[in-house]
């Protein structure tokens, strides 16, 4: 099966706190029984409270933290990036990406640490976890798709295999400094 969702740190990997909204209102939604294999290897350690469908209440994810919410039936990737990470995203050449985007075009004004994307591969849209041990070493983890091998760098952006488009960023609005509307 797909391990789970792990974060190469500089030092070994990092475990990361991906804490599934749809674990907590999956009894309303339909279809997601495909999800459960993957959100099963998910640690929900902490609450994170889904105020509807598509409001998301983010105080309680830490930085470096990422969370994975369901928007229209469909994975969405909230990630609280830490000053390293986004640090590490900046210092990317943007014209040597197949789908050039700084991180500055991919978040917020005033939100800048807040990574939102779709969790679907813009490959065949599969749903990519944390890359793997060993698959980006020296640098932070992007994420990993376990079907076709597609990376995707600390800002979800495409860096190698056969997907061609970086993670989409869905229509999102903050509604305060801790609440997202997505969509
Ligand atoms: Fe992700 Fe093919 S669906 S690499």
């Amino acid at each position: 099966g797909i391990d789970t969702p792990t974060l190469a740190a500089e030092e070994g990997v990092r475990r990361r706190d991906f804490i599934n909204i749809a674990a907590v209102s999956a009894a309303g939604v339909g279809g997601l029984a495909t999800l459960y294999p993957l959100i099963s290897q998910m640690s929900a350690s902490e609450d994170v409270l889904a105020l509807s469908s598509t409001e998301v209440d983010l105080s309680a994810i830490e930085p470096g933290q990422a969370i994975k919410a369901i928007f229209r039936k469909q994975p969405v990737f909230i990630r609280n990036l830490t000053p390293a990470e986004i640090a590490e995203a900046d210092k990317v050449d943007v014209a040597s990406l197949r789908d050039p985007q700084t991180l500055a075009e991919r978040t917020q004004e005033g939100h800048e640490n807040w990574l939102i994307t779709m969790g679907v591969c813009t490959h065949l849209g599969c749903v990519p976890s944390g890359v793997a041990e060993g698959e980006v070493k020296g640098e932070f983890g992007g994420y990993f798709c376990p079907c076709h091998g597609s990376h995707y760098d600390v800002a979800a952006r495409i860096r190698k295999g056969p997907a061609p488009l970086n993670l989409q960023v869905p229509e999102y609005e903050f509604l305060s400094d801790t609440v997202v509307k997505i969509g």
